[in-house]
């Protein structure tokens, strides 16, 4: 069966996964590229010079096995991108997905199909429904969702989300796009666990467990 699997998605210490105000110039906003320091930091980001320690281990799961992604409209492209219709994402012409990707957006439009196996498809859609469109096109492979927080906060909220890795990065953020805000006792459906990198981040992967009958 398909799995909803959300990977390296970076959180600070107290659970932003993107700071403000996002912008074209600050995609980020005032947490720059703090969250992803680890990554930029692996082979799987630079096969030339990263390191291929614990980070990397983790950090490559992101692209096995999948077949499509969803992702939410602010990580598509900076506030106003539905206003312009020559937006195409902030990946250039090959964007790393190499799959069919489902933005989720209130202002959808027709269809990019990009170089490398990527075509963005904009849906307004509830979870439940992009999920089965998404499954549909991932066939045996699982689906990535991509984030940001808003989107796997809502994904995790309608019980959709199998397998989620955070990395946990020390700095605090203060203001931003929360992951948690909402969600309660996830402990309770999900095995957790948490793995210290030397780099200073900690890897926590949330497993839901198998229902079992009463
Ligand atoms: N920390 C990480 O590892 C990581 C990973 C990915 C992205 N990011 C960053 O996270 C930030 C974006 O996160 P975010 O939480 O602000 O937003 P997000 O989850 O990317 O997008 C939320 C938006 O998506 C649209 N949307 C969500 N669900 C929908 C639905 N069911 N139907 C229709 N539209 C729906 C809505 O936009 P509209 O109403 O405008 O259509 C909503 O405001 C960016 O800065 C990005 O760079 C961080």
């Amino acid at each position: 069966m398909s799995l909803v699997r959300v990977h390296n998605f970076s959180i600070s210490l107290d659970g932003f996964g993107a700071g403000e105000p996002q912008s074209l110039e600050t995609p980020f906003g005032h947490a720059g590229q703090r969250l992803h320091g680890w990554m930029m930091a692996t082979r799987f980001w630079d096969p030339t010079t990263g390191g291929a320690g614990v980070d990397d281990v983790f950090a490559e799961r992101h692209s096995i096995g999948i077949g499509a992604e969803i992702m939410g409209a602010n990580k598509f492209g900076p506030p106003g991108w539905q206003d312009d219709a020559d937006w195409r994402g902030w990946w250039g012409p090959n964007p790393p997905f190499h799959t069919p990707t489902y933005v989720l957006t209130h202002r959808p439009r027709p269809s990019l199909e990009m170089e490398g196996g990527t075509t963005f498809h904009f849906l307004d859609a509830s979870p439940a429904e992009a999920l089965a469109v998404a499954t549909e096109a991932a066939g045996d492979l699982d689906v990535r969702l991509g984030g940001g927080a808003t989107t796997i906060r809502e994904f995790l909220t309608a019980g959709l989300v199998d397998h989620l890795h955070l990395v946990q990065v020390p700095i605090v953020l203060g203001r931003g796009t929360r992951l948690w805000d909402g969600l309660e006792a996830l402990e309770d459906t999900y095995d957790v666990e948490a793995v210290s990198s030397p780099s200073g981040v900690v890897h926590l992967t949330l497993t839901r467990r198998a229902a079992t009958s009463a």
